[in-house]
């Protein structure tokens, strides 16, 4: 969600940077070959969510687990600094190897560069179940999930169009709900938000207990709770005492407030042209926009909540996810 993307109504779907970021469509090249290229080890830890679902906190927090929640280790790494992201090129901030749009272009692997990275990694990724290389789909790391309500996702997405470099076109939201929450595949940037998340949920068997799902509700709610879970999930001892001070430091003021996670996150050096986008104010604020459980009660009308409802009501009833939409 980090290019300069064109909404074409009349197409149905979004081109971004010239490619399609569906999973069933035509998709980068790059990720194409990660499934060919798999040199993932025991103890990687990899957090993946559909886009706008908390993906930057939840790095923060299973950042923060793995540091056994020493806050004064981790506080002064900027966010794009706590993980590697598996699918988006992301400017190289510390000179650590990192995939680049260079090395996209190329088509090279992108996981290549991450290589160098010594154990244990941090990865992120918008990439949902198929895309994994074969060793995750058999649970050889631990694998974190992020959901989040539909219908603040669709929301928190929607407000992206905020962006006046981000679309040519901006969508409505009616047309964001029609992107995201049907059965098109091909209309939104990783496609639809209930073959994302059903394809992880579905396929969770499989990873033999090397996976862990996390709700952003929870989050917001109980905190402590979800640090435990983490802890135990990632093996890590986190003393009792330093829980409470963990999810304070995880609050939205709190990240808010700190300019290496914050809104006007600082400026970081971007050597890629199609990422000029993230230098921009309008992409900094809506980083860190509301991060509220139910704006979408005063964003979205009654028809258009009865509406998602109607088209993923049953779907998730029978795959068996539920969610808290307040
Ligand atoms: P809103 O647009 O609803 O505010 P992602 O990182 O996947 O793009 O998700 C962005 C969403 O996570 C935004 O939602 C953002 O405000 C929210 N968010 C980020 N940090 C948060 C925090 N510490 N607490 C609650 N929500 C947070």
């Amino acid at each position: 969600d980090c290019f300069k993307a064109e909404f074409k109504a009349e197409e149905k779907f979004r081109i971004v940077n010239g490619m399609s970021f569906s999973p069933e469509a035509t998709h980068i090249e790059a990720v194409k070959s990660m499934n060919a290229y798999d040199k993932m080890r025991d103890d990687d830890v990899i957090v993946s969510s559909y886009p706008r679902s908390g993906t930057h906190w939840s790095i923060a927090l299973v950042d923060l687990v793995m540091h056994g929640g020493d806050i004064e280790t981790v506080k002064d790494r900027h966010i794009h600094e706590r993980s590697i992201w598996m699918d988006i090129p992301m400017p190289n901030i510390t000179g650590k190897a990192e995939m680049s749009i260079d090395s996209i272009k190329k088509q090279e692997n992108p996981m290549v560069a991450a290589e160098s990275t010594p154990s244990p990694r941090l990865f992120s990724t918008h990439l949902t179940y198929d895309f994994m290389p074969e060793s995750v789909k058999q649970g050889k790391c631990k694998v974190v999930i992020i959901l989040r309500n539909p219908k603040s996702v669709v929301v928190s997405h929607h407000f992206l169009n905020d962006i006046p470099e981000y679309y040519d076109v901006a969508p409505t939201i009616d047309q964001t709900i029609d992107a995201m929450l049907t059965d098109a595949q091909d209309q939104m940037i990783y496609g639809s938000w209930f073959n994302h998340v059903s394809r992880w949920w579905l396929n969770k068997d499989k990873l033999k207990g090397n996976i862990h799902f996390v709700f952003y509700e929870d989050m917001k709610k109980n905190m402590g709770e979800v640090i435990k879970g983490l802890a135990k999930f990632l093996n890590k001892s986190i003393p009792d005492e330093n829980i409470e001070k963990m999810a304070e430091h995880l609050q939205f003021d709190q990240m808010l407030k700190n300019p290496k996670t914050g809104k006007a996150f600082e400026n970081i050096k971007i050597d890629a042209e199609s990422l000029d986008l993230m230098e921009t104010d309008a992409f900094k604020d809506l980083h860190m926009r509301k991060g509220v459980i139910d704006d979408w009660k005063t964003k979205l009308t009654m028809a258009q909540s009865e509406r998602i409802d109607a088209f993923l009501g049953s779907r998730l009833d029978k795959i068996g996810l539920k969610f808290q939409y307040e």
